[in-house]
């Protein structure tokens, strides 16, 4: 059993196509009221050092919706990073609450929280990943396609902790990532090394032009140019990422019925254009919708059922 929910490469393909398949399910029966409230009395502590919208609510509703309680904890709320060590933030809450869900800017403090904590430990995004963020996308993929053996996801801009997320998500599940991005945004060679690709998996490619990347996609995915904590390079980025927008004509070089999708929150005229993000906005709606459809699943795994097995 897996107690954490930490990174995607964790998990097998059977694991992780095993969450979607029964995160699906879940979805129709909550549609239909009847889906059990199987977490009463239990809470999840969230710690949360970024803003967020759809992951604070989700996480909070789908608590709700499962008969639970959530606390939401800003970092200064709990004096991060100097109040207490890491430890024993993990083995008090640990102690109090069913489970925590983490956004931080760093990685290893959520390796650490996971470490120490008695309790599952989610992570909510960090600097280097957001697998919550990708498995609902593949969710919202499965729901349109079908099978996602063999589809291929092109990520046109930075390569952020969603990319990350969604590379690993594509090729651990046998789909073909492809990410067109400026000169020193792309993938670490060092993370690209550690993608489950080949044997019969998924693949990975990184090319420079994006209408290359859209060609024979099934997926166009964008995120923005400036993540949480990047705001003083705001200036070069937007310059350095100048010709990788998602706009109609590059939609134009992709398959007819292709599915435009964001992570949210969107930055029109920078990475997406209104024209392209109106025209597929319930795709996109539908993806943020779902997260809250995967973690509900997945708190009712690794809370509930005690890991993912
Ligand atoms: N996509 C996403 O994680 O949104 P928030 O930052 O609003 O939580
Ligand atoms: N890459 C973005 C994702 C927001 C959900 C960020 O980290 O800010």
């Amino acid at each position: 059993m897996i107690k954490d929910f930490v990174d995607i490469l964790d998990f097998t393909a059977e694991q992780l196509a095993g969450l979607l398949k029964r995160a699906l399910a879940d979805k129709a029966l909550f549609a239909a009221g009847k889906l059990p409230a199987s977490l009463p009395r239990k809470t999840l502590a969230m710690i949360f050092e970024k803003p967020s919208l759809r992951t604070r609510v989700s996480f909070e509703a789908a608590m709700s919706q499962l008969g639970g309680h959530a606390i939401y904890l800003t970092g200064a709320d709990i004096g991060l990073p100097t109040r207490e060590p890491v430890q024993d933030i993990a083995r008090v809450l640990g102690r109090m609450c069913d489970a925590l869900a983490t956004r931080t800017f760093s990685h290893p403090f959520v390796r650490q929280l996971a470490a120490h904590c008695p309790r599952p430990v989610v992570n909510a995004l960090t600097d280097e990943s957001h697998p919550c963020q990708a498995m609902a996308d593949l969710m919202t993929v499965m729901e349109r396609v079908g099978e996602l053996g063999g589809r291929t996801l092109a990520f046109i801009g930075d390569g952020n902790n969603v990319a990350r997320s969604l590379a690993a998500a594509c090729t651990r599940l046998g789909m073909h990532f492809v990410l067109a991005a400026p000169a020193a945004h792309e993938l670490k060679e060092s993370f690209v090394a550690s993608l489950p690709v080949g044997q019969g998996a998924g693949s990975y490619r990184a090319v420079r032009d994006p209408r290359q990347a859209v060609a024979g996609a099934d997926v166009v995915y964008t995120d923005t140019w400036v993540s949480m904590g990047q705001e003083d390079q705001k200036a070069a980025r937007l310059k350095a990422f100048a010709g990788f927008q998602v706009n109609a004509e590059l939609i134009r070089a992709a398959p007819r019925q292709v599915m435009v999708m964001h992570c949210l929150p969107a930055y029109r005229g920078c990475e997406i254009t209104e024209e392209v993000f109106e025209a597929h906005a319930q795709t996109i709606l539908e993806e943020a919708a779902n997260r809250l459809h995967f973690q509900r699943t997945l708190l009712n795994v690794l809370i509930g059922e005690g890991g993912v097995g």
